[in-house]
């Protein structure tokens, strides 16, 4: 009696009221939120209730589907059949599954839910939709290289289609962590090392998944991860601990999150890490005061994995029912994977530790959530087994892996314009473990994404060479260990050829989760085929592969040509060929800093200078620096080469100052004097002389890309603002101080490109 009742009025007024209480577009999706936390059903599905379903909803796990596969790519879980896990949603005890394996699965599921369980609420369906479903493309590190946002949004908008035709609802993504020691694994994931770009490319996925309606099933809900400072791990080990002010969390690590929100995510997942002895799932002033008060956020957070019961491990809950009781009332409404909140939540209420007030506004924050992504009005909306095959890896998403591809890749060395390569007339020895195979094409975190259907550099450069006997492949090494004979035959091969292609680095399993790194250099093995293939005295082209900024050594920093590619997913091969043939001219810049060492790291452009900087030049003894190197980058964010020859000139700006309420201008002349089209990124760089609190010796505050065709100028203006100036002050608040400025309009971070100066004046 009672079920009917309520499926019918759900039924009944969801589809209408939720259409009216939710305005489509994504920011007015946002203010909809907060206005109207939930349709008005949602209160009456929550007044009938049980406490144990209510935990229920409040309880995601990993799809036990086929096995459990979804558990390879987090550690074991609780070993939960799939059979169970359909009576589990029959008894209302699950809110949804996460990584689970389509459209299928989803809809054995879904029909337990919504047909067979007492309050028929539809489940949601999760999945790190991180770089691409099936059609995959590059690494979300790769795709910032770029330093084109919009790219961002277009492939995570063609990832939404795909997934969401799969049966999945919501992605675990943009996870927006700030990496500035490159020997944490997880910086492929992420922006890079610094917060504008960060903010950029948070703000562009967000809009990208979630479209202008997450009732569209061609979208999905965003989750912005890891909140927060999870890129801040101590020493770069992955679940480390963060120690930081409150300062450095505003200004740097803050900023992608709080941009991801702004663009309309209704979805938090808390990180792993601690932030001052304080773990974030536990953090009550992270998740409650700061995310939910000062920022305004009105959807539902969600711990990462059993990022709950870790907690006892950290030492900050004694047991599993506290660390329930913790984390929850800390502010996270879901608990993935540990099954704590269902075990412990309902006696937890009933104990008064838990108020039942906080239970139901969390199970109305993820009904709401549920109601917004059109799950009451038509639960079965993204589940459709044939359109998951019909929308996957069409051409034209295909097409767009390979643009992304090309635009990600980074020129970091061209002596002597050894590329682009001529597609006739040479010999070309292709050498290295990625040379060829399908493997480690698509890169890390990718769920269901597949090397085989990917097209490795051998097939790339064949399709793009005009005679095919040019080309000789090699392995040579393996990734960590000697092939017997492999650098002979390397050796042999460079020895026939007119020009060597070799194709080094990590492996997918290098970066991405639990993947520190305490030396970022190409592996040994690999290192000893590129100094045997050097000594042949050819020309080398190396083609990194990479989820990380490396530091090169010996043949390979001093190869004659250096490709950054990362892992760049489906259409890898024909993406490197276009690049290294011409078809395309490299336009990508490094989002993160390639040091000399690797322990410099962690190294990043925006350091401050201390009080003994060395001086450009000469090593000087009491300075700032390492034995023997400076204290800079081989190739440091923002570099990147054309294959034009651009030059930076006359610097002009609008006034000598900058009054507190106005604005200044700034220019300069880019100009292409080589004889092939080029696309340049000019970086607008500040550094705030004097100041109440010591400022980095640069920061980015703009940029732009411009096409500029063989013997082109052009003027590139920025204009900026006094809010563009402002840093955290002494009283914890972002404050402008009038003082002298040094501004750059530079090709990369540490260059000069043009500079000027110009006061702030109150
Ligand atoms: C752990 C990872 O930290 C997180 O990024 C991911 O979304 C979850 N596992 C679920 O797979």
């Amino acid at each position: 009696m009672l079920e009917s009742r309520i499926s019918r009025r759900a039924a009944l007024t969801g589809a209408g009221a939720v259409a009216a209480w939710m305005a489509s577009p994504a920011r007015a999706l946002l203010q909809a939120a907060g206005k109207a936390p939930a349709p008005p059903f949602v209160d009456d599905l929550i007044s009938h209730m049980t406490l144990e379903e209510k935990a229920g909803q409040l309880s995601l796990m990993a799809s036990a589907w086929g096995g459990g596969a979804a558990l390879s790519l987090n550690p074991p879980g609780n070993g939960a059949d799939f059979q169970q896990q359909v009576n589990e949603a029959r008894q209302g005890l699950l809110t949804g599954v996460f990584n689970g394996n389509g459209a299928r699965m989803a809809q054995i599921l879904q029909t337990a839910a919504v047909k067979e369980s007492r309050m028929k609420i539809p489940l949601i369906f999760a999945a790190d939709i991180i770089h691409g479903h099936r059609t995959i493309f590059p690494v979300p590190l790769a795709e910032v290289a770029s330093f084109e946002p919009d790219l961002a949004r277009r492939t995570a908008e063609a990832a939404a289609f795909e997934a969401s035709g799969a049966g999945i609802d919501w992605t675990f993504s943009p996870m927006c962590d700030v990496a500035r020691d490159q020997r944490w694994g997880r910086g492929v994931e992420g922006g890079g090392e610094d917060p504008l770009l960060g903010r950029l490319f948070a703000a562009a996925r967000v809009h990208g998944f979630q479209g202008t309606d997450l009732r569209s099933t061609e979208h999905l809900l965003a989750c912005i991860k890891h909140f927060a400072a999870y890129g801040a791990a101590e020493s770069g080990l992955d679940y480390n601990v963060v120690d930081i002010s409150d300062r450095r969390l505003r200004e740097v690590y803050l900023q992608p999150y709080k941009a991801g929100f702004e663009a309309g995510a209704l979805s938090a997942m808390a990180s792993f890490n601690e932030i001052n002895g304080i773990p974030s799932t536990g953090n009550h002033w992270l998740i409650t005061d700061l995310l939910r008060g000062e920022w305004g956020f009105k959807g539902f957070v969600v711990s990462d994995y059993t990022g709950d019961e870790e907690m006892i491990a950290a030492g900050y809950a004694k047991d599993g029912r506290d660390a329930a009781k913790l984390a929850f009332l800390a502010g996270v409404d879901m608990s993935m994977q540990s099954g704590l909140y269902r075990k412990y939540l309902p006696d937890l209420v009933r104990s008064g530790e838990v108020p039942q007030a906080q239970l139901d506004q969390s199970v109305r924050r993820v009904l709401a959530l549920k109601a917004m992504l059109g799950l009451f009005d038509n639960p079965f909306g993204r589940i459709d087994v044939k359109r998951e095959s019909a929308r996957s890896m069409l051409p034209r998403t295909r097409a767009l892996a390979r643009e992304a591809g090309r635009k990600a890749i980074v020129l970091l060395k061209n002596e002597g314009e050894l590329l682009p390569l001529p597609r006739s007339g040479k010999r070309i020895a292709l050498i290295g473990p990625f040379a060829a195979g399908a493997h480690d094409l698509v890169g890390p975190w990718v769920v269901y994404g597949d090397d085989r259907k990917a097209v490795d550099l051998a097939v790339g450069i064949s399709a793009a060479l005009a005679g095919k006997n040019l080309l000789t492949v090699t392995p040579g090494s393996g990734v960590d260990e000697p092939l017997p004979g492999g650098i002979e035959q390397a050796v042999a091969a460079a020895r026939n050829a007119d020009v060597v292609v070799l194709a080094i680095g990590e492996s997918f399993d290098m970066s991405g989760e639990a993947q520190s790194r305490t030396e970022i250099v190409v592996p040994a093995p690999q290192q000893q085929l590129a100094e045997a293939v050097a000594a042949t005295g050819k020309p080398i082209v190396v083609v990194l592969k990479h989820g990380r900024a490396l530091a090169l050594e010996g043949a390979v920093a001093n190869a004659q040509a250096i490709l950054a590619t990362w892992f760049l997913g489906t259409e890898t091969g024909n993406a490197i060929a276009d690049v290294l043939f011409g078809a395309y001219g490299p336009s990508a810049r490094l989002p993160a800093s390639f040091p000399l060492r690797s322990g410099q790291e962690p190294y990043y452009y925006a350091h401050k200078a201390t009080g003994r900087p060395n001086p450009p030049g000469e090593l000087q003894p009491y300075k700032a620096h390492f034995r023997g190197i400076p204290n800079a980058a081989l190739y440091p964010f923002g570099h990147g080469l054309t294959y034009g020859k651009i030059e930076y000139s006359g610097f002009t700006q609008s006034a000598p100052s900058l009054p507190m309420s106005g604005t200044i201008g700034v220019a300069a002349t880019i100009a292409n004097r080589g004889s092939r089209a080029a696309e340049e990124v000019a970086q607008l760089y500040i550094h705030d002389r004097v100041a109440s609190i010591t400022q980095p010796v640069r920061e980015l505050k703009a940029f732009r890309k411009i096409a500029l065709a063989p013997g082109q100028s052009e003027v590139v203006r920025f204009t900026l603002r006094p809010s563009d100036l402002a840093f955290i002050g002494r009283d914890g608040r972002w404050v402008t101080e009038p003082g002298t400025f040094d501004v750059w309009i530079a090709p990369s971070a540490e260059s000069d490109g043009v500079h000027g100066t110009f006061d702030l004046v109150a």
